[in-house]
């Protein structure tokens, strides 16, 4: 299974976003995770379009927009204006999760699928034979630094054999807590894409993201 880590710019430097982008980007990230929170469907509120348009010219990264809004698909156009290749909207935030989905598919992009904590795992079933990504959130979304739920490695294992049954390539993204001391576990689990803010933004960001590659080269 590929293994790929995808940075999470919330815990990033703003005052040197570009340059810090590009650390992860040299150092074998694959993936850019663009957390937008829109102060409803979470209450904090982060960042969106002109940040990404932005960093879009400084890196050639996997642009993996994770949505925290509510009624995503009013916003998918103007996403893939920015530049995501990938938009992953929540199953809680959409009035027709099908809808958001076949219209991201419809724009050219990856579509993932997010179901908080607290959301059965079951009801990312019927969505299976048309996304390319199932996020497992391990925490309740809203911030960067949280604990990772131990609870979620059931979940992982649940989501990852539903994918199993499909028989499609689906990617099982994992986004919270997520540190160099768990990763082994959530990989076992079955998750192939890690998200990481804290983990990766603090302290050597170069460091973090190559022990991140030597974790995945183990266990490839
Ligand atoms: C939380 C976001 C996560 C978060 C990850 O709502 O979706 O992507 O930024 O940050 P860490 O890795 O520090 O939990
Ligand atoms: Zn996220």
């Amino acid at each position: 299974m590929k293994y790929v880590i995808a940075p999470s710019i919330l815990s990033a430097d703003f005052t040197k976003l570009g340059s810090e982008i590009k650390e992860t980007e040299d150092n074998g990230a694959a993936y850019l995770h663009f957390d937008v929170m829109d102060g409803m469907f979470v209450s904090n509120i982060s960042f969106g379009i002109p940040v990404m348009k932005s960093i879009r010219k400084a890196t050639r990264q996997m642009m993996d927009a994770h949505l925290m809004v509510q009624d995503p698909i009013r916003y998918v156009e103007a996403f893939r204006d920015a530049g995501a290749d990938l938009i992953t909207v929540h199953y809680e935030a959409c009035p027709d999760v099908r809808k958001a989905l076949v219209k991201i598919k419809d724009m050219g992009l990856k579509a993932g699928l997010s179901i908080n904590p607290n959301t059965p795992v079951e009801a990312v079933r019927e969505y299976l034979e048309i996304v390319d990504m199932i996020l497992i959130m391990s925490v309740y979304p809203g911030a960067g630094g949280q604990k990772f739920i131990p609870e979620s490695l059931e979940r992982i294992r649940d989501a990852r054999k539903m994918i199993r049954e499909t028989g499609r390539e689906i990617d099982l993204e994992v986004d919270g807590g997520v540190t160099l001391d768990n990763m082994p576990e959530i990989m076992e689990a079955g998750a192939n894409i890690l998200v990481a803010g804290s983990a990766v933004f603090g302290g050597d960001i170069g460091e973090n993201v190559r022990k991140c590659m030597e974790i995945f080269r183990k266990n490839e």
